[in-house]
């Protein structure tokens, strides 16, 4: 899915570059045919004050020319938009080129521990971002992946529900292999919270009751509440019935990451992504949704993303990733102990919090 997100963004690049080239060249071709009426007038008034020709063929060469004028700039805009639906064709076709991932319906999965055994994985041939990933997240704890960015935290997380297939090892949930599984059965199992939240330019209460159809204004409500999203939706003018702009752009970022977390309260899942899910959040709102959310995570599978050591603090278990493989594993006090990665980043943001001007 993501990877055809990338597609389709270059695609869409490419058609706007397209576009806009092919804007120019009409909109030149328009002015030097509208040039050519005006350079008929001038020579031929020229002309005609010098005598050469009658005032009747002045006007016969006005007609004719200004009679050219429309069809031709029709023709060059109908070329125009042939080329464009050509290239729109192209896109459409890659879209639909892509192989649609197929799987059972029926579950057989005992529980949701999440188990990544040996896992490797690319996005595009040339490069590993997952090398040998293997660790198990399990029904009931907090498991915490952390390690620098661009270390397949991401990617580790999204392969969980099925977003892709792993390249190599299997990813099994309960003990079903995902990669057997319908995506879309497999997605009703995940609550997500993303890095980059998607909204849709719709109304408050439409882009949190995407979480659960047909859930009541009650439960939405509740669920906004957890998520500390009622206090900015009472200072919308139309409160949840006020449309959000495409992608929520009339909002902040920690409202729109509010508004998701609220979606995921609502569907209340058995499994539980959370991908830097209160990273725009100020201290205070963090505080009040974390305590939200461990309500909400009592006996699910529970994987969190996060940069923040303090997010993660509580973590039952904690996953070190790093260049695409996993480098360390365990609770945080035995990764202190250890003296490696995890001990090194707690270090580094303490000394950054501490830091002052
Ligand atoms: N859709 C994609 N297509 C191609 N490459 C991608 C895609 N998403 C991520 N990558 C690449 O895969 C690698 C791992 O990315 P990922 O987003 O999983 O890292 P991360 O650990 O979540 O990083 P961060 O902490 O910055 O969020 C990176 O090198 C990134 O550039
Ligand atoms: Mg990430």
């Amino acid at each position: 899915m993501e990877g055809l997100d990338k597609e389709i963004e270059n695609a869409e690049k490419q058609a706007l570059n397209v576009e806009i080239k092919l804007g120019i060249t009409v909109n030149i071709a328009s002015m030097i045919l509208k040039l050519g009426i005006g350079t008929t007038a001038l020579v031929g008034g020229l002309l005609f004050a010098g005598g050469e020709i009658t005032i009747l063929t002045f006007f016969l060469f006005l007609m004719l020319v200004s009679r050219f004028y429309d069809p031709m700039e029709i023709t060059l805009r109908n070329f125009a938009a042939i080329i464009m639906t050509g290239i729109q064709c192209e896109r459409l076709n890659e879209i639909l080129d892509h192989e649609v991932q197929q799987g059972e319906q029926k579950l057989t999965n005992k529980g949701f521990d999440i188990v990544f055994d040996h896992v490797s994985f690319s996005y595009d041939d040339d490069t590993e971002v997952l090398k040998d990933v293997s660790f198990t997240a399990k029904q009931g704890e907090v498991t915490a992946l952390i390690g620098p960015s661009g270390g397949g935290k991401t990617t580790v997380s999204k392969l969980a529900a099925r977003f892709w297939d792993a390249k190599g090892g299997t990813i099994r949930l309960g003990g079903m292999d995902v990669s057997a599984i319908d995506p879309e059965t497999l997605c009703s199992l995940f609550s997500f919270v993303f890095q980059d939240v998607t909204l849709f330019n719709n109304t408050v209460r439409e882009n949190i009751l995407i979480g659960k159809k047909g859930a009541t204004d009650e439960e939405i409500k509740r669920a906004a509440k957890m998520a500390r999203c009622d206090e900015f939706i009472s200072r919308l003018p139309n409160g949840y019935d006020t449309m959000i702009g495409e992608n929520g752009s009339e909002l902040s970022g920690g409202e729109r990451q509010r508004i998701s977390i609220a979606r995921a309260l609502l569907k209340d899942a058995p499994v539980i992504l959370l991908d830097e899910a209160t990273a725009s959040l100020d201290v205070e709102n963090e505080t009040a949704i974390q305590q939200a959310l461990s309500e909400l995570i009592k006996n699910k599978t529970v994987l969190i993303i996060a940069h923040r050591m303090r997010t993660i603090a509580d973590a039952d278990h904690v996953v070190v990733l790093k260049d695409g493989v996993t480098a360390e594993e365990g609770s945080p006090a035995e990764l202190i102990r250890k003296n490696g990665i995890f001990k090194h980043m707690t270090e580094q943001q303490l000394i950054s919090q501490n830091w002052k001007m």
